[in-house]
């Protein structure tokens, strides 16, 4: 595929998923994310001829020019989109697939010294919000969503949403939602249930339905003069235990 044809999907991308994104030529100008992936072609394309330190320093240039820092042996898809983008670092093993989008101030990092694979592969549609950092050699399944500072240390599956530190899931994505809808910041429909919450929801409803048997067998118990229910309750244990 020609550079302009990819020039032109990426401008694309950013002007589908930037809500303040007004013009092509705002996006060309204005936007270092789109920057900082045009040097890392250049940089990725020194380093796979083997001029090491030509794709260094490209990629320190655009890292000056843009505070976003790529290393040149980093794999991206195409239309990655890096939003605001400051404070970005993808480390040398990293792979990110297509339609991938990064806030700033994410890392994609590695946790051990070994030369191998030690950064994380983020699958096609992930969004990572601002200030997540995702470490190790870690795969973040299609089209999942890391909440902003988040830290992720382990796999991700597939289109779920992960928040906190350690990061822990918290809303897979589903209710008829096609699974490649992008929402601008990760945010999604307002009306999608937590379903932590809808767990809560369905014990208390059962402690409450519990508590009405208890109180009617208590009532019974009462009427017809048989042990208080204290000691009944006192008894089952046992009972359960012998038989
Ligand atoms: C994680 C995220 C995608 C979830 O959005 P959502 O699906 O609308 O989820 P909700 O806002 O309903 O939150 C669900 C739960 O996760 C919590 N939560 C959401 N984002 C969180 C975050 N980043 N860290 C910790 N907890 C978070 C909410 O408090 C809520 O918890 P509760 O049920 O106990 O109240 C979104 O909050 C996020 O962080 N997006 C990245 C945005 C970003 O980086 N923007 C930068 C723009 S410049």
């Amino acid at each position: 595929m020609l550079g302009l044809d990819r020039l032109r999907e990426d401008i694309d991308a950013i002007a589908e998923r930037d809500p303040a994104s007004r013009s092509r030529l705002e996006i060309v100008l204005c936007y270092p994310g789109l920057h900082a992936v045009l040097f890392h072609r250049l940089a990725n394309a020194a380093w796979r001829a083997r001029l090491r330190l030509v794709g260094r320093l490209v990629s320190h240039v655009g890292r000056v020019l843009t505070g976003i820092e790529i290393h040149p042996g980093a794999t991206l898809g195409r239309r990655v989109f890096i939003d605001h983008g400051m404070g970005c670092v993808i480390g040398e093993t990293a792979e990110i697939g297509d339609d991938v989008t990064l806030y700033h101030g994410v890392t994609l990092g590695g946790v051990s010294l070994a030369r191998e694979k030690r950064h994380p592969t983020l699958e096609k549609g992930v969004i990572v919000g601002s200030g997540a950092q995702v470490l190790g050699p870690v795969t973040v399944g299609e089209n999942a969503r890391i909440g902003a500072n988040a830290v992720v240390l382990k796999d991700v599956p597939a289109g779920v949403t992960m928040v906190g530190i350690p990061a822990k899931q918290v809303l897979p994505r589903q209710h008829g939602e096609p699974a490649t809808a992008f929402h601008a910041y990760g945010t999604p429909r307002p009306d999608i249930p937590d379903p932590a919450a809808k767990a809560l929801d369905a014990l208390s409803a059962e402690v409450a339905a519990l508590r009405a048997r208890l109180e009617a067998v208590e009532n019974v118990g009462e009427e017809t003069g048989a042990a208080p229910a204290e000691d009944r309750r006192e008894t089952r244990p046992a009972e359960r235990r012998a038989g």
